[in-house]
Parts: structure tokens; C-alpha cells; sequence
């Protein structure tokens, strides 16, 4: 997938030399369109309000208050919070093809590896789909907390029993969400925060994700939209008890990566979101919602304090690792450049669609 200018010798010289990927889409014609995006200066020093448990309160009505406890967590260093666990989260309409996650065992090493992968019809390794419908037949419900998270089924519209239960489709609908996870789970090595039901580990550290997806018009104005969220999120109540926070109200941690909203479902945008604040692609910048298979990669990087988004030809889902250099090579792709430093990035609102999503139920 990689030119061959890779000699030894400029391997050797490492991250000095960024590999120029063959495989980046070419800027795209369309004006305002984005093939990339990167983020830059994008950790800091603050805290967030971390979970540290969820009262479960008498029935019918939430008895419990407050509920939901917190206490300041403080962070720093580059790419923080975003290089604590996290989590996928993918919303219909969707066809699935092919996830994959490539981390490197430090922020250093020269070589990121194949942590997880999935494709589609065949199972998951290191990868486990999830969903908000704890309380049936995996995860749990409680009165003021709601649902945790519950094992997917393979339609990605119900709950199964165990992680992996069934071959997962293809087809996501409009409206559902699911999220992805490592198959290690708290009650296998104690999570951060706090966690319940089948809470689960998410990807820590440098990151990078590849999904190759379609996101078919389904004859609504279902918005699909595919994005990260710190792990903690997820593991106590992704739309209730949680670190979000909004915007400069204290964040965790949260990276729209290709997001629809329902006022123009045909384009997509990019927000990213922690107790700094808030800033994304802005307006009149946009992911042109594709018609048919599209690949995208999103890279965390610790070494260089960003994140870079970009739509990519395609990619090799089977290749075990990339180079430290390749890894360079996407993240000096001309693409849209972002800050996400200073103190004056706090939007006034989240963008619409947060509205829309679901609440508690
Ligand atoms: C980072 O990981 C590489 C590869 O595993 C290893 O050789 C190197 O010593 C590590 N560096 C640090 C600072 O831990």
C-alpha cells in the first residue's frame, strides 16, 4: 500500500524521515470538501470530572440524589485526556466492511502493531461490539442510571448474551448506535473510573483506527455518524452518568470523527471536545458523505501532540503492523490544519445533533 522509496537507510534515520503514503485521497474538487484534517497541540493540563460510582436509587423513580458521583480527575501531557482508553462509536445508517486498530507498545517505538481487527461476516479479534441495552440478557439497568452497556447482537440491534455471540452483519440501521471495545474487560484488570455490567477496556496511548464503511442514504434524515469517546463514558452511562461533560464544562474526551447532522445529511464535520473546550472542522468545511465504500483513518499520536484524520484509497486490513515512519507520513499529509491549544476555544453550544441523540431510556 506504501511507496518504495522505504530504503534502510532512511528507516533507520526514523521519524526524521515521514515516508510520503501512496494511498491519501487527492484533495477533493468539491469546494469546502476535506479529504484531511489534523489536529494539533491537542493535550493539556486540567481535569475532568471522573466517575467514581452511580447510586442506584429506589424504584420507580430515581430516590438517589445526587446519583451520580464524581470527583475532579487531573491530567496533563500531550494528546491528554485522548490517550486514556477509549472507545468507537458507530450510528446508521451504515454498511460495515473493515475495523482495525494499530498501536505502538510506546509512544516511541518504531513500529505500530495490529491490536484489533474486524471484518465484515467473520468474527472479531481483540474487538468486541457493544450497545446501551444493558439489563436483558448481558449488562445491567438500574433507576437512575439507566442502561449499561450490553453485548451487540449480530444485527447491531439488540443485546446477546456474550461478547461475540453471533457473526456480525454488515448493516447498521438508522438510529442504532453500537461501539467498539477491546475483549479485555474490567472484572479481567481493573478500568478506570467507574464501571458496571460488561464494562470493557478500550484502546490506551497512541492510537490509530481504520474503518471502511458506506453510509447509505436510507430514505430519512437518520444521521450516521462514526465517533470516539473516552472509555469511562461508555463504562457508567453514555447518555447519563458520565465524564463528558461539554465543551469547557469538563470533558473526558470526545472526537466526532465523521459526523452527519440533520441539517444537511449530506455532508459530515468533525468536533473535538475536552475540559479545554471545543473546536472541529467549522463551517463550511466538510466530509462529503460518500456514495458508496470509503476509508478512513483517524491517528492519535502521543510523540506528536495530534491527531490526524484523513479519507485514504483504501487499505490493507491484513497488514499486522506500519511503520513509525508511515505513521509520520499521514500525519504530514497536507490537510486542514486545526489548533486546539490556547484558552479561547469554548463554543457556546455542541453542535445540534447532540440534541438529538438518544437520552436515557
Ligand atoms: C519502546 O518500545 C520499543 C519497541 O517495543 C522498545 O525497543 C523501546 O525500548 C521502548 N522505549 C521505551 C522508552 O520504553
Amino acid at each position: 500500500m506504501y511507496s518504495l522509496i522505504a530504503i534502510p537507510t532512511l528507516l533507520s534515520l526514523g521519524a526524521a524521515y515521514a515516508i510520503t503514503p501512496n494511498n491519501v485521497i487527492s484533495p477533493a474538487v468539491i469546494s469546502g470538501a476535506l479529504t484531511g484534517l489534523k489536529y494539533t497541540s491537542v493535550g493539556g493540563s486540567g481535569s475532568y470530572n471522573q466517575v467514581t460510582n452511580m447510586i442506584q436509587g429506589a424504584w420507580p423513580t430515581c430516590t438517589a440524589n445526587p446519583s451520580c458521583i464524581t470527583a475532579p480527575k487531573q491530567v496533563s501531557g500531550n494528546l491528554a485526556p485522548f490517550d486514556e482508553e477509549m472507545t468507537a462509536v458507530l450510528r446508521g445508517p451504515m454498511t460495515l466492511h473493515n475495523i482495525a486498530v494499530y498501536q505502538p507498545t510506546n509512544s516511541s517505538a518504531a513500529t505500530w502493531k495490529r491490536t484489533s481487527n474486524w471484518a465484515q461476516g467473520s468474527a472479531p479479534d481483540n474487538l468486541v461490539f457493544m450497545s446501551n441495552s444493558g439489563g436483558g440478557v448481558s449488562g445491567e439497568w438500574d433507576t437512575c442510571g439507566g442502561a449499561s452497556q450490553a453485548y451487540s447482537d449480530g444485527a447491531f440491534t439488540g443485546a446477546a448474551a456474550s461478547a461475540n455471540a453471533d457473526i456480525y452483519g454488515a448493516n447498521l440501521p438508522g438510529t442504532n448506535e453500537v461501539n467498539i471495545v477491546t475483549s479485555q474487560t474490567c472484572a479481567d484488570s481493573p478500568c478506570d473510573g467507574f464501571a458496571r455490567g460488561t464494562a470493557s477496556h478500550g484502546w490506551a496511548g497512541s492510537k490509530a483506527f481504520v474503518f471502511e464503511f458506506e453510509m447509505p442514504q436510507d430514505g430519512t434524515s437518520n444521521p450516521p455518524a462514526i465517533w470516539l469517546l473516552n472509555q469511562q463514558v461508555v463504562n457508567s452511562a453514555q447518555y447519563g452518568c458520565n465524564c463528558r461533560g461539554m465543551g469547557g464544562s469538563g470533558g473526558c474526551g470526545e472526537l466526532d470523527l465523521f459526523e452527519v447532522l440533520n441539517t444537511n445529511l449530506n455532508q459530515g464535520i468533525t468536533e473535538i471536545y475536552s475540559f479545554k473546550g471545543a473546536t472541529g472542522s467549522g463551517d463550511g468545511n466538510f466530509w462529503p458523505r460518500p456514495s458508496g465504500i470509503v476509508t478512513y483513518i483517524a491517528i492519535l499520536d502521543i510523540q506528536t501532540d495530534s491527531i490526524s484524520i484523513q479519507q485514504l484509497q483504501s487499505w490493507d486490513f491484513t497488514q499486522t503492523q506500519i511503520t513509525r515512519s508511515i505513521v509520520d507520513g499521514y500525519l504530514s499529509t497536507p490537510a486542514m490544519q486545526v489548533s486546539f491549544g490556547g484558552s479561547n476555544q469554548r463554543r457556546s453550544q455542541r453542535p445540534k445533533s447532540w440534541m438529538h441523540r438518544r437520552t436515557l431510556h
